[in-house]
């Protein structure tokens, strides 16, 4: 039974039953973390403020290698949340066509490239962090083994399930493909975690709480009061002369469900059987789960949005951001692409790093952070920028401070070195 509860036979692990994923060209991790180079940035770009943030543009690689040796980054990354590329044999433009990046590489070329930028981000999470992967489902199957390597596979906490898109009229003999994924993992056991939840509308609040406390016009619903499981401790003994039913619990102690009681809030049916009332209005909502419909990606819809292809639903990422961090904290992301991770992270409160290769992101990073995103990503244009000076103000999401460093393995013009510098006079 798929849906049922359960119960755990407690079985060593035999290390003989473990599997990892293997293919040509897989590298040790001590040599990935030995053997991999420091990348060498020069500043070019930067806005006093504080907390002072980051963007690197260059191969993420060496850039994340570069943060291992730099104390105020290594081990104290809150959250990554990454969205790779996804090996989906395809180049990326954006809606004025200019070229944004490739993403040409798949098979075992494309889980080691990942595997290796992996590695080195767990080595730069706080014990307390969490990552984030978003993948499709071309390689999430192959990501996942690879994940559960990494960061072990009792580190693993979701595979989420995410509604993209509206529907397609699929021409294909298949379902249509409105998913895609995120894989959620933490460093340890221990890793901070704000439960979200989705408030209640009136009339779910009210199908689920369908009774009304007489005394106090309270909307609550009847729950028992054990669980499954045999205690021998306090609440596995009698509570009003009634033992729990067999093989199960109280869910508290005698004590506790007399303070219950008193205060009213056992309900006794007309048989004798106590259950719990728990109230409408002590409930914080319903729990978000592993399914998210609400967040499709916005390039159909008419809100503000960058023009970077692939660019991911903001409410998405705010949840994310709030549930596994906390003000303050540092945020990374490693394929920042129109830099949702950042913008969200800094309206939140949250520092941040954000690096990319492709020099459209970079721009569109600095823009979106400067000068905010028009409705279907119409960029405002530089010359009405003294006119538009209030709204402007208005869309500014960067109120701290920048750092823009350019790896010299890569090549940038001297136009688009201006071009940046110019976003942000
Ligand atoms: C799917 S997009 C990210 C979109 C982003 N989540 C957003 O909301 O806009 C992937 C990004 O990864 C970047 N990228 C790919 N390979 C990279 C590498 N080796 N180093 C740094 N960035 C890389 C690409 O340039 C692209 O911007």
């Amino acid at each position: 039974m798929a849906t049922g509860i359960p119960t755990c036979i407690n079985s060593n692990v035999d290390d003989d039953l473990s599997f990892s994923l293997n293919y040509n060209g897989k590298n040790s991790k001590e040599d990935i973390i030995n053997n991999t180079s420091n990348a060498d940035v020069q500043q070019v770009i930067g806005i006093t403020g504080n907390p002072e943030n980051r963007l690197y543009f260059g191969d993420n690689l060496h850039i994340l290698r570069s943060l291992m040796g730099d104390p105020k980054i290594f081990g104290n990354v809150k959250l990554i949340y990454i969205d790779p590329p996804y090996a989906k044999k395809a180049r990326f433009n954006s809606r004025s066509q200019e070229h944004a990046y490739s993403d040409t590489l798949f098979g075992s070329k494309y889980i080691e490239f990942l595997r290796q930028r992996l590695i080195i981000m767990r080595e730069l999470l706080a014990e307390d962090g969490s990552i984030y992967v978003h993948l499709d489902s071309t390689m999430a199957f192959p990501i996942k083994i690879i994940m559960d390597e990494v960061f072990g596979e009792h580190n693993f906490r979701n595979w989420i399930t995410r509604k993209k898109c509206n529907p397609k009229n699929y021409t294909k003999k298949q379902y249509g493909n409105i998913s895609d994924y995120i894989l959620f993992y933490s460093k340890t056991k221990d890793f901070t975690f704000n439960q979200p939840y989705i408030p209640w509308d009136e009339g779910t609040g009210n199908k689920e709480y369908q009774y009304v406390e007489e005394k106090t016009g309270r909307r609550y619903k009847k729950v028992p009061i054990h669980a499954p499981g045999v205690r021998n401790g306090e609440t596995g003994k009698e509570w009003r002369g009634m033992m729990p039913p067999v093989g199960k619990h109280w869910q508290y102690t005698p004590e506790k469900l007399d303070e219950f009681d008193k205060k009213g809030e056992i309900y006794w049916s007309p048989t004798g059987n106590p259950r719990r009332k728990v109230y409408l209005d002590n409930s914080k909502g319903i729990p978000v789960q592993d399914i998210w419909m609400n967040f499709k990606d916005a390039h159909n819809q008419n809100v503000k949005i960058t023009g970077y292809p692939t660019e991911k639903n903001e409410e998405m990422l705010k949840q994310i951001v709030l549930a596994s961090s906390n003000k303050g904290d540092l945020v990374l992301d490693a394929f920042a692409g129109s830099g949702t991770t950042l913008a969200v992270a800094e309206t939140l409160g949250r520092k941040w790093i954000g690096i990319d290769n492709s020099e459209l992101s970079i721009r569109t990073i600095l823009n979106r952070l400067i000068n905010g995103s028009e409705k279907m990503g119409d960029f405002i244009e530089n010359r009405k920028k003294k006119s538009l000076q209030t709204e402007l103000f208005a869309n500014r999401i960067l109120m701290s401070g920048l750092k823009v460093y350019v790896d010299s393995e890569v090549n940038t013009s001297l136009d688009e070195l201006n071009t940046w510098k110019k976003i942000v006079e």
